[in-house]
């Protein structure tokens, strides 16, 4: 029997209101950064049996999705949802647990997989959280970190590119929902209509 791929009637994109980023880093950048990222991960992990990846939602979906394809590691998948921005791009400190890791991580090896560290709020209330489920480890691993906004404090093992004071989309990142699946990262003015 033939598969055929449905089509959606009038699944064409079209952009709420029109916006170009200005690219940061280019798709095949980010591609083989990635690849750097998930080799030094399968070497760090080499002995430990097994790695749990936890992604952060929403924005670090489509990073987890290809470091996890790159590691050449047995690892499990688990995701973890927090909010502390809203629709907009001031951020208030608080974070808020929207949905906990539904599978056991006690006595496991934890990576967190976030997007983007940009004060550091969010993932030291992971940290905090996740540890709270009584890891054997925990390692963090971030896209994208602000250097000079975060907090030096908060430890990231896995850093993909440090980037300045702007603000980002693509690659799972968005500004109010928007570009977060374009296929490279670009900086947009959140000031700007
Ligand atoms: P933090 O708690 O200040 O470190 O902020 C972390 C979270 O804010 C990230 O996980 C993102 O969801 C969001 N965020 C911070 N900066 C950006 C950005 O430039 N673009 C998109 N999302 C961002
Ligand atoms: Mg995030």
């Amino acid at each position: 029997m033939n598969v055929l791929p449905y089509r959606i009637p009038h699944s064409r994109d079209v952009p709420l209101k029109p916006s170009t980023p200005t690219t940061l880093i280019a798709e095949e950048e980010v591609r083989r950064r990635v690849e750097e990222l998930a080799a030094e991960i399968s070497r760090d992990y080499a002995d430990k049996g097994e790695v749990v990846l936890i992604g952060v939602l929403k924005g670090a979906f489509i990073f987890l999705a290809d470091l996890s394809r790159a590691l050449d590691i047995p690892r499990r998948i688990e995701f973890i949802a927090v909010s502390s921005y809203g629709s907009n791009h001031v951020s208030s400190g608080a974070v808020r647990l929207v949905m906990d890791v539904r599978g056991n991580i006690e006595d496991q090896h934890v990576l967190i997989v976030e997007d983007i560290v940009d004060t550091g709020d969010t993932l030291r209330y992971l940290i905090d959280l996740i540890k709270s489920h009584r890891p054997a480890t925990i390692r963090s691993c971030a896209l994208l970190y602000k250097t000079d906004r975060a907090d030096a404090n908060v430890p990231v093992d896995y850093i993909g590119f440090q980037i300045g004071d702007e603000w980002v989309v693509g690659y799972g990142l968005d500004y109010a929902e928007q570009n977060r699946t374009l296929p490279y990262i670009g900086s947009v003015d959140p000031e700007a209509g």
